[in-house]
């Protein structure tokens, strides 16, 4: 096999370049040698959204989009999600390994005793109105949070950069649970320390004035494998978003708070809520030809579609078609699933779809789920952000101590005018401009 080398001609100059191909990629910077001459800046890649550009090295979590396989730290998805909690998977996604029993044991302990929340987050929560969306909620509360713990910008010792991990995975659903309990005017209901993190979670949302709550099990594991299916996926938009504010060595709940934000985005993990709303839009299967049709004009998405990478199907929303059938035995079957399915089946077999390997992502059935455990669609992305904040976190942590990492910066192609001429407010004349 020849030499693992890209050679490039620049036809301006007939010169001709080399440069190594490692792991499937030439570095870009190699790409600046080419120049026209001594004062040209030499070559850019022009790669808007990051379409086919790697930002950085990393093992935690490994993506194969045309073969639909998902792995964490080289364990396939599905062996995690039939055999682990979630706690567990996000001690390997955190720190490369399976936990032994007293290490989870120590993880678990650890965590559970940082559930607790400073009691100036209530201050923060009593300033929204009641309607205020939870995901808003918590992205504000989070970055309060940072005001409790200055010392979190040591970022790169790695006793508080461990601390901080440890309450940031710990006190999320403290912060969801705080922010459901007051949208409805409930008081809030402080961490059970006897319960698992999941059922936890279930207690400071639904406790109401039984002495101690009991969480469904069937329930309680449904909502601990979807916290598994949710916890990392390498460098979608959110990712990148606390690689690049981390880049900066921000506070980690700033960090935090910056990804939850590009989360909330409904191409992003605000589908979830997007794909409650299109169904109820689409009432009922009589409608499904019209809304497709729309689809295809160019109206609107088929939100719950599609995916960056996965271009025949998402592996979780596979696992989790099968987590529907396990809750609606105890919930009873959410009528929307019957129009979701439909949906699928027709969109499935539609060219349109087809083409553009269009498949259910990890968004299209998960709502409905929530839905039926009792959640309202606004909490949905606020469940998506609750595990992905181990992602989020483990991805950070890679980042801080990668040699190879600096501040994040691209470049650009400027398009606009260049040195114009100063005109005194005298000589203006009313320009049209659009925002
Ligand atoms: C998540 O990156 C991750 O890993 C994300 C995530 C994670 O775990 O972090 O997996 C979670 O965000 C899942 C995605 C949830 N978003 C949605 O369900 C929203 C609907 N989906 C789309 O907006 C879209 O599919 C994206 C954003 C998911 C992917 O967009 P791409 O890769 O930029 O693809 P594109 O927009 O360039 O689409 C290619 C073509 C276009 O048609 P043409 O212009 O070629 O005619 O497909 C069309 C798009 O219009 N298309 C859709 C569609 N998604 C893409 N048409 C209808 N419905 C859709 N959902």
């Amino acid at each position: 096999m020849s030499a693992s080398t890209l050679t490039v001609t620049d036809n301006r100059t007939g010169s001709t370049y080399e440069m190594p191909i490692e792991d499937g990629t030439v570095r870009a910077m190699d790409f600046r040698k080419i120049k026209t001459g001594a004062d040209d800046f030499g070559l850019m890649l022009y790669d808007p959204a990051f379409m086919n550009t790697a930002s950085c090295r990393s093992s935690i979590t490994y993506i194969d989009g045309d073969r639909g396989i998902l792995e964490y730290r080289g364990y396939p998805i599905e062996q995690l999600a039939e055999s682990c909690s979630f706690l567990e998977v996000a001690y390997l996604i955190l720190f490369g390994e399976l936990p032994t029993a007293d290490q989870l044991d120590r993880w678990v302990y650890e965590i559970t005793h940082h559930t607790m929340l400073h009691e100036t987050t209530k201050k923060f929560m009593e300033g929204f109105r009641h309607d205020a969306h939870p995901m808003t909620m918590l992205i504000s509360s989070v970055t309060a949070l940072s005001t409790v713990y200055p010392e979190a910008t040591e970022v790169h010792d790695p006793t508080s950069r461990f601390l901080q991990i440890k309450r940031l995975i710990a006190k999320m659903p403290s912060i969801a649970a705080m922010s459901y309990r007051h949208s409805l005017g409930f008081p809030y209901v402080y961490p059970d320390n006897d319960l698992s993190y999941t059922e936890n979670f279930m207690n400071m949302l639904w406790k109401m004035v039984e002495p101690k709550y009991a969480a469904n099990p069937v329930l309680a594991r449904a909502l601990e494998v979807l916290f598994i299916l949710h916890a990392d996926h390498e460098q979608n938009c959110s990712t990148s978003t606390m690689r690049a504010v981390g880049s900066a060595l921000a506070n980690p709940y700033l960090c935090i708070s910056s990804a939850a934000s590009a989360l909330s985005g409904p191409l992003h993990g605000g589908a979830n809520e997007e794909v409650i709303k299109m169904l109820d839009e689409i009432d009922t299967a009589a409608n499904i030809p019209a809304y497709i049709a729309s689809v295809k004009g160019g109206k609107r998405k088929l939100m719950g579609f599609g995916h960056r990478v996965y271009k025949n199907f998402d592996p979780r929303a596979t696992l989790i078609k099968k987590i529907a059938e396990q809750v609606f035995e105890v919930t009873g079957r959410n009528p929307k699933l019957d129009i979701a399915l439909e949906l699928e089946r027709i969109a499935l077999q539609d060219e349109y779809f087809i083409s553009r390997k269009l498949y259910p992502n990890v968004d299209f059935y998960s709502g409905l789920i929530y839905q039926a455990i009792g959640f309202k669609p606004e909490m949905f992305t606020v469940l998506f952000a609750i595990p992905r904040t181990v992602g989020w976190l483990s991805q950070w942590q890679e980042m801080i101590v990668d040699p190879a990492q600096k501040i994040a910066r691209p470049r650009q192609v400027y398009t606009g005018a260049r040195n114009r001429r100063f005109i005194p407010m005298a000589e203006r004349k009313p320009v049209e401009v659009k925002a």
